[in-house]
């Protein structure tokens, strides 16, 4: 066998011996048995019941996601496909100290008055997010009266914590690189959560964070010839904490596709 062949032949096998449910054990004792996810592994693990299980998340246990686990799903979410097999997604993965500074360091921008990048939403969109964020604040979720906006605001601003998660990411793309490419990027974070989810760990997307990218840019040494997408949260679902019961409502698919024949 060549070094080649054998080194590619090693790497799959390593790809599937993450996959091994002596694997998946090892990491589950890893990491504990305190936070229950409504996602933990056993109970969803089709992507059938994953993609009718999965929500966004924005509280967590403060219990740490074991680095072999996240490798894991790295190694395997690395084979979402990509145009060209460009695979262009970026990431940096923070915790500890890293994930504070970076959150001291939006915080403080935020608190500054600093205005986010982040695109307005177009008009015939909007209701979107007004519904969303009546679900959000409402008595589903926060359950913060509509006149009470400074604790609105505070609720707002856990969105620059990273929501309290052990685990926060920053994703990124070379700026050269055109909207499809983007498009395989939010293709690769569609397999990471579920990978995630899978084992049992939730996330939150944050285009918030992406919303100040100079502070990013700056916090984690990413070049300007890099575009900031989003930020991630990422840990165990705290089941019992407030904004975690919310489930927000689908159009039918028959609005977004059709048969053309
Ligand atoms: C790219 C992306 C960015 C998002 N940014 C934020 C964010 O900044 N803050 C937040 O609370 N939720 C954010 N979300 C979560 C969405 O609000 C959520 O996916 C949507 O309301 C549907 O709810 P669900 O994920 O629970 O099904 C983001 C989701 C995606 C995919």
């Amino acid at each position: 066998m060549s070094d080649s062949t054998r080194s590619a032949s090693s790497t799959i096998k390593n790809l599937f011996a993450f996959d091994s449910p002596e694997y998946v054990n090892r990491a589950r004792q890893v990491s504990g048995d305190g936070p229950k996810s409504t996602s933990t592994p056993g109970t969803a693990t089709t992507v059938t019941s994953l993609m009718r299980t999965r929500h966004s998340v924005r509280s967590f246990w403060p219990t740490p996601v074991p680095r072999d686990l996240l490798r894991q799903v790295l190694a395997l979410a690395q084979q979402t496909a990509s145009n060209s097999n460009c695979q262009p997604w970026r990431l940096k993965i923070l915790t500890g100290d890293a994930l504070q500074r970076l959150s001291s360091a939006l915080l403080e921008a935020v608190k500054a008055g600093v205005e986010p990048t982040t695109a307005p939403i177009p008009e015939h969109f909007k209701h979107y997010r007004s519904e969303f964020g009546h679900l959000l604040y409402g008595s589903e979720g926060y359950d913060i009266p509509r006149e009470d906006r400074e604790a609105a605001e505070t609720a707002r601003r856990r969105n620059y914590k990273f929501f309290d998660a052990p685990v926060g990411m920053i994703i990124y793309i070379d700026k050269s690189l055109a909207d499809v490419d983007v498009m395989c990027v939010g293709m690769y974070l569609q397999s990471l959560s579920l990978l995630l989810a899978e084992r049992g760990i939730a996330c939150c997307w944050q285009v918030s964070v992406a919303g100040y990218p100079d502070v990013v840019r700056k916090e984690l040494r990413i070049g300007d010839e890099m575009l900031v997408l989003s930020g991630g949260a990422v840990g165990y679902e705290d089941v019992n904490a407030r904004p975690n019961g919310i489930r927000s409502a689908r159009d039918v698919w028959q609005d977004h596709a059709e048969f053309v024949e």
